[in-house]
């Protein structure tokens, strides 16, 4: 039996038949706003909140007072609470690209990494944190040696990933064979505003649903409407993707 994490998002754990799989990592791709940033820190937040799982955010891309004002304004409302209390440990741009090698900036975070009482971890983005590395070859030792860290610590991982949905002629990124579980986050314009959806690609060792969802991202953060009713959300003539 393999042990599972649930991602505290409504409605993706029963697609997912359980959560994800424990100390594996898994990418999630969206064009921006597709709700990449919110899918990760309600990752964390409900591992704090919902499951006593304390939780690690690493972003390459804001800095900590951005992520509070993120966080609270869809409604996180305690993650200050919890990151002085330690429950969530961020680092943000400002700590992670002080070094500019992978290595330096591994040695600032290596300490959380192997401290017992995180459990889940978030790295937002690896599209910026490939930004350290010249070429695909060091991209893809260095992705592979921190997926292996993060394993043998113990922590379930998501790492956001700027990336539409992968069409049969577009390249599809290294970094997606690289990781346990691949979910995409589209988005479709309407004339009131985006119909927005969830797709799990690939979860190694599990049983999925690979439909496309229909979710919603809006206070109290990411929705996934499991129901396939609930696809009359899409308009005539409309492609979710
Ligand atoms: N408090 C909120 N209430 C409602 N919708 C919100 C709220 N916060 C964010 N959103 C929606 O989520 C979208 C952005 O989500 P998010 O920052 O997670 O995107 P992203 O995929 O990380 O984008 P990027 O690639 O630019 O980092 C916004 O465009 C907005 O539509
Ligand atoms: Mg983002």
């Amino acid at each position: 039996m393999v042990e599972l994490t649930e991602t505290g998002i409504d409605g993706l754990d029963g697609i997912l038949g359980g959560g994800i799989v424990r100390d594996s990592t898994t990418l999630i791709s969206g064009n921006p706003g597709a709700g990449k940033s919110v899918f990760g820190l309600q990752y964390i937040y409900s591992g704090v909140e919902s499951f006593e799982e304390d939780g690690i955010y690493l972003s390459f891309e804001e800095n900590a007072e951005d992520l509070r004002q993120a966080a609270e304004s869809i409604g996180f409302e305690n993650w200050q609470e919890h990151v002085e209390s330690g429950a969530i440990r961020v680092f943000d741009k400002r700590e992670l690209l002080r070094e500019n090698d992978f290595s330096s900036s591994l040695e600032i975070i290596l300490d959380d990494l192997q401290d017992s009482r995180y459990e889940r971890l978030v790295l937002d983005s690896l599209t910026m944190f490939q930004l350290f590395f010249e070429d695909e070859r060091e991209r893809r030792t260095y992705l592979l040696k921190l997926t292996d860290i993060l394993r043998e610590n113990g922590l379930t991982t998501v790492m956001t990933n700027e990336q539409g949905t992968v069409f049969p002629e577009t390249d599809i990124g290294l970094e997606n064979f690289l990781t346990d579980g691949n979910i995409f986050l589209l988005q479709t314009p309407t004339e009131s505003g985006v119909n927005r959806y969830v797709w799990v690609a690939k979860m190694r060792k599990q049983d999925i649903d690979t439909d496309i969802f229909p979710m919603e991202l809006a206070q109290g953060g990411i929705q996934v409407h499991q129901n396939a009713s609930a696809f009359s959300m899409l308009g005539e003539g409309e492609s979710p993707i």
